[in-house]
């Protein structure tokens, strides 16, 4: 069974599954971004939608999101979920994602996307410069390696420390604006600040 069948398989239950997280972590995340500086934003591994209305109701009027996901399922529970103009969702991987955005959001999908160097490598071709990536989880990184742990198909999506994550991001030409790890959750807050590093 591949990742796509585990979350399609999932997609029943993410909603019960997400309310389970500290949605006061998940707002006070979301409170680091300066929205009035953002118009194209990803959101990688929407899910279900349900965190997205969190993001939309700061986003401004004339900004996009673009959200994927790789699971079919997810996607067309947001689709039922959310209506609004500002927001397009497709059936995409993360790295087959083109375009420029000024900010991309992981929120609670890092340790899915696999080798965490290409996942800055990929981020730093898709912003513009000075773009800003949050990675956000609102649970702690314990509970949820502890979790993953549980299920064969992604005993190895592990979450690493915060310290180490933030070195591959410095590695790839990202500064670091935010860091959080601890029982309540974890946020890695990058801005890139230089041309691609490849
Ligand atoms: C744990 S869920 C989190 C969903 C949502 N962001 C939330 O917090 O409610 C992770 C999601 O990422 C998606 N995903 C995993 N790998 C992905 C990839 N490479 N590209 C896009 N989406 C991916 C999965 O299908 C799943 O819906």
């Amino acid at each position: 069974m591949d990742s796509v069948d585990f979350f399609d398989r999932l997609s029943d239950e993410w909603d019960d599954i997400f309310s389970r997280g500290d949605i006061d972590v998940l707002e006070r995340g979301l409170e680091l971004v300066n929205w009035n500086s953002f118009t194209r934003v990803l959101e990688v591994g929407c899910a279900t939608g349900v965190e997205t209305s969190y993001i939309l109701k700061r986003l401004k009027s004339n900004a996009k999101l673009f959200a994927i996901d790789i699971s079919a399922k997810m996607v067309r529970r947001a689709i039922e979920r959310i209506q609004d103009a500002r927001f397009t969702v497709n059936i995409k991987n993360f790295f087959d994602v083109e375009g420029i955005f000024d900010l991309i959001l992981m929120i609670n999908v890092l340790p899915h996307l696999g080798e965490l160097e290409e996942v800055f490598t990929k981020s730093s071709k898709l912003l513009d410069n000075r773009g800003e990536i949050l990675i956000l989880h609102n649970s702690s990184r314990q509970h949820i390696n502890m979790v993953h742990s549980r299920k064969e198909e992604v005993k190895d999506h592990v979450l690493l420390p915060v310290e180490i994550v933030q070195e591959i991001a410095k590695d790839k030409g990202f500064s670091i604006l935010h860091t959080k790890d601890d029982e309540e959750g974890y946020i890695l807050y990058v801005q890139k600040f230089t041309q691609e590093i490849f």
